[in-house]
């Protein structure tokens, strides 16, 4: 299998629909100030929250800026834009290689793709926007330090959305004992990266959120439930559970405390069950509404 991670997030997209809490996608749009309302996005990938909240009908007109630090994703956003406002039957100008206009007769966004990290970014950012949006990046990052930078390129709100909060389930057991070690020491490698992350980013939010001075406005669950119906999985969510996988083998192997041996043979039954339809994979995650 070839693993390309604009492809991950695309196939993600599905299982993101769902798992967005929708009490505080509510509260968003309840919240969101008159339009057209200006708009950061970090860590923001391939594109996929944009094109969201426009089929969703979020938003209509706004100054979009997405912030990502991997070229592949940025060059494929702004390639990307084009297949999805084509299929949403809207029009697409280019404004050069870093900047589109997306409409129709009841949208207008103009969309930046900025590539860089985002503290630097922030450091030498603009106007601070109306909402910032952070779509399963905050557990990337160290904490609590990045908060009060990434919520200085708000005066309004924050969308934080998927943060990752300490709950993952893979059915049917195999190993009682081997599925708690190998999702136990998963969670372990998220909290030593050297780049930052909490494998319980959702539930110390609330306390970093209030230290940063944000006040929570709406908060619940988003977890990740990808199952097969009738053996088969939705959309691309089969990709999706082998790219989930792949982080798994990605971050545990070689570990001390695994048997090379058991690990490997874990992987190939996980990747049976996903061919056979019979895999279910729960993550506990969590979002946030906050005004700053
Ligand atoms: C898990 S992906 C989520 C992408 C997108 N929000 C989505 O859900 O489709 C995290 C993204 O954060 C980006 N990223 C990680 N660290 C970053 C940094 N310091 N500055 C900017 N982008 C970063 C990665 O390149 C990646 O695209």
């Amino acid at each position: 299998m070839e693993y390309s991670f604009p492809h991950y997030l695309l196939s993600k997209q599905s299982v993101d629909d769902r798992a967005l809490n929708k009490d505080v996608l509510h509260a968003l749009k309840a919240h969101l100030p008159s339009q057209p309302i200006h708009i950061v996005e970090v860590g923001a990938g391939i594109g996929t929250m944009l094109r969201r909240l426009v089929r969703w009908d979020v938003i209509r007109q706004a100054e979009y800026v997405m912030v990502d630090e991997m070229a592949e994703n940025v060059e494929y956003a702004a390639e990307w834009v084009k297949v999805w406002a084509a299929e949403a039957g809207m029009r697409v100008e280019r404004g050069g290689e870093m900047q589109a206009r997306v409409f129709d007769e009841s949208h207008d966004v103009h969309i930046r793709f900025e590539r860089a990290d985002v503290f630097d970014f922030i450091q030498k950012h603009e106007q601070p926007a109306d909402l910032l949006i952070a779509h399963a990046f905050l557990d990337l990052l160290p904490m609590p330090g990045s908060l009060p930078k990434l919520l200085s390129l708000t005066n309004g709100l924050a969308w934080l959305t998927v943060n990752f909060d300490g709950v993952t389930t893979f059915e049917p057991t195999i190993d009682a004992a081997l599925d708690e070690q190998i999702e136990r020491l998963y969670h372990e490698s998220m909290d030593t990266r050297p780049t930052g992350g909490d494998s319980q980013s959702g539930r110390h939010l609330f306390k970093h959120l209030q230290n940063a001075g944000a006040q929570v406005l709406e908060a619940g669950a988003s977890d990740w439930v990808v199952f097969p119906r009738g053996g088969n999985y939705p959309e691309d969510e089969k990709y999706f559970l082998h790219f989930i996988l792949h982080f798994f083998e990605g971050s545990l192997m070689g570990h001390p405390e695994l048997e090379l041996d058991r690990f490997k043979a874990w992987l190939a039954e996980r990747r049976a069950q996903i061919e056979r339809g019979e895999l279910i994979y729960i993550a506990h995650q969590m979002d946030f509404l906050v005004r700053t």
